[in-house]
């Protein structure tokens, strides 16, 4: 059997492709579209495994995905692809109601006949917990059966596709797995999004940008720690169930930031003595920003022994080192689109 990964040339979909060649007997599709976060650089180590084949297709074909799964007699199909980045579902929409209701939506209409050739298929739909909007400082973080409330076009579009998933598990008995993650950090992470950014502009002498006071708190995760979740999900989620992942590691994006210029003021001390810590600034807030998130993992870790086995701080250095050693991948995804883009945005 094999199972068919979408996006898995971008940053959790590489994470969990490496993992699942190292740890798991069986063959892994990849199906990227290789937009500019995809990078097949992330793959490299594996990339000549008799158990790895790369397809590079949008999954808004559905044609292409049902070929690739009765082909290839798919037993799971787990789906990542997708347009990810907050700041830029804010600055232009449409590519993430394409890409993440749209190629969601042709992804189930391909495997429903396939689905009713190999009965056992799981189609495995990897979420957020943006969905959820935001909480209060007061509030219980979110549980599984939390109503949606998305605020920024990112999560509107995951939300939307979430609800076509369940609809198709509802409607025409679709095996479908849908589990709902708070933010990840780790190797491969695409410099865009906070940690990353932190990392290298410290070290390029830059500003590190918080918006608005900075005070806004996210649940942080390791990525090999969502990857084995996604895993034991897999293998013994329920059909039909939705789960929740998270770090139960809540921070305020200072703290973050401070966390990183601690680590950094250790292992690449600056020239001058003083700390990467001066490099931060308070910048002009996101719209819409929301203030917090956090989720109740309690239906993983009772349901299924699931708990994250990586300490924040530790996370952290490990992330930070990673980056130091591979200023090549940094330097190879912030050229090109990615790099016109930025000069777009921020002229
Ligand atoms: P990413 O932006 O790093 O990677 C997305 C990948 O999808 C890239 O390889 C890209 O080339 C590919 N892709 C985009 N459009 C495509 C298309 N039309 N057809 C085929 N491939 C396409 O994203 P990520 O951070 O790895 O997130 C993966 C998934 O996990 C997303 O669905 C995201 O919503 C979800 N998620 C992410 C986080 C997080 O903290 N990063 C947290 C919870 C859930
Ligand atoms: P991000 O990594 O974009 O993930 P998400 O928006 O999906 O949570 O941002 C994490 C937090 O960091 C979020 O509160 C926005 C904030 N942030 C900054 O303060 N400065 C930045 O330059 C970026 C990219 C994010």
């Amino acid at each position: 059997m094999t199972i068919l990964v979408t996006g898995g040339a971008g940053f959790i979909g590489s994470n969990f492709i490496n993992e699942w060649i190292e740890q798991v007997d069986e063959p892994v599709i990849n199906l990227d579209l290789l937009t500019y976060a995809g990078n097949p650089d992330n793959l490299r180590e594996i990339a000549g495994s008799p158990q790895y084949l790369f397809v590079h297709a949008n999954i808004c074909d559905g044609e292409r995905v049902g070929e690739l799964l009765d082909r290839y007699e798919v037993r799971a199909l787990i789906h990542f692809a997708a347009e990810s980045h907050v700041d830029r579902s804010i600055s232009g929409p449409q590519s993430f109601v394409q890409t993440n209701i749209v190629g969601t939506s042709r992804l189930l209409d391909a495997a429903l006949p396939h689905w009713r050739k190999v009965s056992d298929f799981r189609f495995l739909h990897v979420s957020t917990d943006e969905v959820f909007g935001s909480l209060e400082p007061d509030e219980a973080p979110f549980v599984e059966a939390c109503t949606y409330k998305p605020n920024s076009p990112y999560a509107a579009s995951k939300a939307a596709s979430d609800h076509l998933v369940r609809a198709y598990g509802q409607t025409y008995g679709l095996p479908v797995l849908i589990t709902h993650c708070s933010n990840n950090y780790g190797p491969y992470h695409f410099p865009e999004k906070l940690i990353p950014l932190l990392i290298n502009n410290a070290i390029s002498g830059k500003d590190l940008p918080l918006y608005g006071d900075g005070r806004q708190v996210r649940d942080w995760l390791y990525v090999a720690d969502h990857c084995r979740a996604l895993r034991m999900v897999l293998a013994e989620g329920k059909p039909g169930q939705t789960y929740n992942i998270g770090g139960s590691a809540e921070r305020q994006n200072i703290e973050v930031a401070r966390t990183v210029c601690a680590v950094l003021d250790d292992v690449r001390p600056r020239q001058d003595g003083r700390s990467y810590g001066d490099q931060i600034v308070l910048v002009r807030d996101r719209p819409g920003h929301d203030r917090r998130y956090a989720v109740d993992t309690t239906k993983l870790r009772t349901e299924l022994g699931w708990e994250p086995l990586q300490n924040f701080d530790a996370g952290i250095e490990k992330t930070v080192r990673w980056y130091l050693e591979h200023p090549d991948w940094v330097a190879s995804v912030t050229g090109g689109t990615y790099r016109e883009w930025v000069a777009r945005q921020y002229a």
